[in-house]
């Protein structure tokens, strides 16, 4: 550790790829100008609290070009697939493909006719450079433990996995669960599955047994890739216990792979095999499958607006064009970077930056097993330190959490090697970006908010630092990457007028998004087409500022981010009426300075139930063992109605007002239909209660 970081240079930093389209046109002109000028608007953007400004670009002497951004976007969107096809040639094919795009509406087929396989563009594509024997993943966990492993040894242990997978009788088309920790297992067993062309489904393993049972039975998995345990916080979680409780109601699961990580004590059952046996035992090599462009290269569960969580479904050559793409453009990724994403794989940060994109680029990577402030508040500092970061990719929630323990615990590693900082998964607010820019990056760092989802496969919106310097404002995610048509519209889907709330929209089909849902192309027409004819709707409320900035508002549904991680009021909902005296729930999210939003249940127990708080324990418990700790709420009120529209559906909306101390206002406006009434009762009894 040292006590301060590298000193900024006199002219902020200076363009550091020679390749970049663009280098030309402003050879010397910082991205950003960390000069007094831009510091002294701090208190004017402090003050916005998420507000667009105008505040930096208007105001600077400097003119830096957006040119070679506007240009690439422009003709990118003249002729997507020229633009989308030239950059699928960044990627290894077996076959080249006849036709880009396929398009159904709303279904798109990328690169139809062209054969690849996603293993092979991560590792094979290494083994005769001197990539091979570079870093692939270094390894850190939360007690100090370390590992890396280099290309060569991570396409060794990947060929093997998948023998060992195939002997399990594992093949093209099937699918396999993946319920592991944060270990550089979890990276291989994808991986391995993508080698066979099996579709991986990986679950968080931060969910419990329900969240898993539906989730094995929704894909229909063969096997299930697991661990004995995995550590949080110092504290042991049992995986392989939860999977035990799962294969009861599991039916179309054969075979159960279980690495010995955490040590452990576990019961074996005929369906049991140990990783490092089978590894063992297993040929060190093993032909990559070439699957079809639109093969499904994994499923990932993700939150939606009903009770049960949604099959995300992608595909191989779209997905990993995007994301070889966006990886170029927005982190310009380069051989001698250490690329520390703090995500867990079991969401799809974590499955596309974390493994997919950093290996086809070839660079090392970071994976971190651990939560951010256990032992102390400073791991991501100090694995950033240790492994020298280049890039950090991380969440605004951990962002607010370090910031409130203050500058002196980052001041006291050596962050200097950083170069980039990216955020993903929440709206970032400003102050919280000027911390991450000043303290993290010492000011010469570029900060890019990148907006995406599981659905959109890659990123989507951010500033692109390998095309071209655009000026950034705090708390916008700047503007759509080249072949992205992004749009802001209203109510009516027209597009809204600069500096008015409203819909984010998709206008033209990308290679990154999503086949469909698994196994429910209706509720994948429904839930992303139906809303605005012809356009992709994301769920999120944006605006367009008078520079075409966009500022994104927050889900404009009934989806939480609860410390970056999504998850829905319905799922949640269902989880609650699980419990034996749960006779109704309502879940609402209450907007918290440090984890983004706090879940906020109101609960109505079963007739005779009595309303204690020995019961309110156990119903947070009841949600800690069946959905996951992630999904505990922070306030639980029991009450004996819930105010609802006459054809029942809970008024949330009224809910999030009362919690949030806001207004209620009208209610006969808010929902048509209301048992107005019964919501005036209602209101008054939760009232009565939250005081
Ligand atoms: C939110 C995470 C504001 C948004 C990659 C989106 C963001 C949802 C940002 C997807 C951002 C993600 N600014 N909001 N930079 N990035 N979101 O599927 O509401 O877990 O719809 O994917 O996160 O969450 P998901």
């Amino acid at each position: 550790m040292v006590a301060n970081a590298r000193a900024k240079t006199a002219s902020g930093f200076t363009r550091s790829s020679s390749s970049n389209p663009g280098a030309d046109l402003c050879p010397a002109s910082p991205f950003f100008d960390p000069s007094e000028r831009f510091l002294k608007q701090t208190p004017h953007l402090l003050s916005l609290s998420g507000e667009p400004s105008r505040l930096y670009r208007e105001s600077s002497e400097r003119k830096v070009t957006v040119r070679t951004l506007e240009q690439m976007s422009k003709e990118a969107l003249a002729d997507p697939e020229k633009f989308w096809g030239e950059q699928a040639g960044n990627l290894v094919w077996h076959r080249r493909w006849d036709r880009v795009l396929e398009w159904n509406p709303p279904f798109a087929r990328w690169f139809t006719g062209g054969l690849l396989n996603a293993s092979a563009n991560c590792l094979d594509r290494h083994m005769g450079s001197e990539t091979k024997n570079k870093a692939a993943i270094i390894w850190e966990s939360e007690s100090g433990e370390s590992r890396t492993l280099t290309y060569f040894q991570l396409h060794r242990y990947v060929n093997k996995f998948a023998n060992v997978l195939m002997e399990l009788g594992v093949k093209k088309g099937d699918r396999v669960t993946i319920y592991m920790p944060m270990v550089p297992e979890l990276a291989v067993a994808m991986l391995a599955c993508a080698r066979l062309g099996a579709t991986h489904s990986v679950v968080f393993s931060g969910f419990s047994s329900q969240a898993l049972v539906d989730r094995v039975n929704d894909a229909l998995s063969k096997v299930v890739v697991t661990a004995d345990g995995g550590f949080r916080k110092g504290k042991l979680i049992d995986l392989k216990k939860v999977v035990d409780k799962s294969l009861l109601s599991t039916p179309s699961v054969e075979h159960v792979v279980v690495l010995k990580r955490a040590g452990n004590e576990v019961k074996f059952g005929p369906k049991d095999t140990w990783w490092h046996e089978a590894v063992e035992r297993a040929p060190s090599c093993c032909e990559p499958e070439m699957v079809e462009s639109a093969h499904p290269l994994f499923i990932l569960y993700t939150s939606g607006t009903t009770g049960k969580p949604k099959g995300v479904m992608h595909g191989t050559g779209g997905y990993l064009t995007h994301l070889y793409a966006t990886a170029k453009w927005v982190f310009d990724f380069k051989k001698t970077d250490v690329f520390f994403c703090t995500a867990d794989i079991g969401w799809v940060t974590g499955h596309s930056y974390m493994v997919y994109a950093p290996l086809m680029h070839g660079v090392t990577e970071v994976m971190y097993d651990g939560a951010p402030d256990y032992p102390a508040p400073d791991r991501h500092w100090a694995v950033a330190e240790k492994s020298g970061a280049t890039v950090l990719y991380t969440t605004p929630t951990a962002l607010r959490m370090y910031m409130k323990y203050g500058d002196a615990i980052p001041n006291s590693f050596d962050l200097s090697a950083l170069r980039l900082l990216g955020t993903v998964g929440e709206p970032i607010n400003p102050e919280v970006w000027m911390w991450y820019f000043k303290t993290i990056g010492k000011e010469r760092c570029p900060v890019v908010d990148t907006w995406w989802q599981t659905e959109t496969g890659g990123i989507m919106l951010s500033a692109c630092t390998g095309i071209d310097f655009v000026p950034m404002k705090p708390g916008s995610a700047t503007f759509p990457v080249p072949g992205v048509d992004a749009a802001v519209v209203d109510d009516e889907g027209k597009v809204a007028a600069p500096g008015t709330k409203g819909y984010l929209v998709v206008r033209k089909p990308w290679p990154g998004m999503l086949l469909s849902l698994w196994g429910d192309d209706e509720k994948y027409k429904k839930t992303y087409w139906s809303r605005f004819a012809g356009m992709y709707y994301p769920g999120d409320y944006a605006l367009a500022d008078g520079d075409g900035y966009l500022w994104l508002l927050g889900r404009a549904d009934d989806v939480l981010k609860v410390a970056g991680h999504r998850l829905g009021t319905m799922e949640l909902e269902s989880a609650f009426v699980s419990h034996k005296c749960i006779a109704e729930a309502a879940v609402v999210g209450r907007s918290d300075a440090t984890k983004g939003e706090a879940i906020i249940a109101f609960l109505v127990p079963k007739e005779g139930v009595e309303k204690s708080d020995a019961l309110r324990k156990e119903v947070v418990e009841h949600i800690r063992t069946t959905v996951g700790p992630i999904a505990a709420p922070d306030e639980v009120y029991f009450v004996g109605k819930l105010p609802k529209t006459r054809s029942g559906k809970i008024m949330r909306r009224l809910l999030k007002s009362i919690v949030s101390g806001d207004k209620i206002g009208d209610i006969t406006t808010l929902e048509d239909g209301a048992a107005i009434d019964e919501v005036r009762q209602a209101y008054d009894e939760l009232k009565k209660t939250l005081r």
